[in-house]
């Protein structure tokens, strides 16, 4: 299968975006052809600064680079180095209803949060559907969230075909429905727009502070607990095997154990879990010519598959001859 995911380089890489998707993209790219890039041209949209851009960018090939991307097989690069996707982005564009980008969740909820609503945020769910479409991905590993932007993908397509012939392969989501929506320190979703996040590499110093800041109800010690309404225990257990998640359950039913002890235990899981990753990200901060020839390399193959795709377009709208 060839399957397709893009990562904002919008802020640094949380929990979240560990356990709704990068985990699994990692897992992915054994049995599949994988092809995972930096979407700099989607964070674009929210990201004005331009030295912001180029460490959230560097940062997150180094974190994709340390958690275990596999730079024999998968083809790894950023969204700007293979501008074919832009062009593509302009042709589905005028397939694409304004009723339809109009209904999307995700452009919502940033106006709702007070985003300054550009064309670029508007569009957004186009040149994704551009990024998933030129590769021909049949399967795109995502949060949730981005569902929608997935079945927008697939209607474009749709479209496109129908009007032009069958060129695109029509992509399908896969969505972690075990841990769909991870919480924060405050027990919202974890998102880098909301503050509450607990970054993968961050110093053990501040994820001790956040941990021990979790927000929790105010039963004390004595008191049972409920697990399934505890943000400190579906941290947990991301972390725990099945045996240690089943031993902290009976801990919250049975009372007796604070928060601030279950706080203590989720801070050392979290440590222990990243901490050979936290040696592989070293490695490679000490070899950037190294992570720039990677992301060059998997530019010229993206661009190749790119190419091949906008070429078939292009006859098929009647722009190329
Ligand atoms: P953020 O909300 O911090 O801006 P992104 O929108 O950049 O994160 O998300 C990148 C990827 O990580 C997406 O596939 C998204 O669905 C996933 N993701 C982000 N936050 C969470 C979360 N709290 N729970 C599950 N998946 C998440
Ligand atoms: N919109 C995705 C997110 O915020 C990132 C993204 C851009 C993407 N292009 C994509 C994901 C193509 C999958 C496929 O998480």
């Amino acid at each position: 299968m060839r399957i397709l995911s893009g990562i904002q380089p919008s802020g640094k890489l949380h929990l979240g975006n560990y356990f709704g998707a990068i985990k699994q993209h990692m897992h992915l790219q054994h049995d599949n052809q994988a092809i995972y890039f930096i979407a700099d041209y989607h964070a674009l949209t929210t990201v004005g600064d331009p030295q912001a851009l180029r460490e959230n960018t560097l940062n997150v090939a180094l974190d994709y680079l340390a958690l275990g991307l596999d730079t024999q097989k998968t083809i790894f690069f950023k969204q700007s180095d293979v501008p074919q996707v832009t062009e593509l982005a302009w042709i589905l564009s005028s397939l694409t209803p304004m009723g339809l980008l109009e209904r999307c969740h995700s452009y919502k909820d940033k106006i709702a949060h007070g985003i300054f609503p550009n064309h670029a945020i508007f569009a957004y769910p186009v040149l994704m559907a551009a990024d998933i479409l030129i590769y021909q991905s049949e399967l795109v590993p995502v949060g949730k969230d981005q569902k929608q932007h997935i079945e927008v993908t697939r209607d474009i397509a749709l479209k496109f075909n129908s009007r032009y012939g069958e060129i695109f392969t029509l992509p399908k989501e896969l969505i972690v429905e075990e841990h769909e929506v991870i919480p924060g320190i405050d027990g919202q979703k974890m998102s880098k727009s909301y503050n509450n996040t607990i970054g993968i590499f961050e110093s053990e110093k501040s994820i001790k502070r956040k941990v021990m800041s979790m927000v929790t109800d105010s039963k004390t010690v004595a008191e049972p607990k409920d697990p399934d309404q505890s943000n400190l225990f579906a941290l947990y257990s991301l972390f725990a095997d099945p045996d240690e998640r089943e031993a902290m359950e009976q801990k919250f039913r049975a009372g007796g154990t604070g928060y601030g002890a279950v706080k203590k235990e989720l801070f050392q899981k979290i440590i222990d879990y990243f901490a050979p990753y936290r040696e592989m990200r070293k490695e490679f901060e000490n070899s950037l010519d190294n992570v720039e020839r990677i992301l060059t390399e998997g530019a010229q193959k993206a661009a190749e598959i790119a190419g091949t795709t906008l070429n078939k377009v292009k006859q098929a709208i009647g722009v190329l001859f």
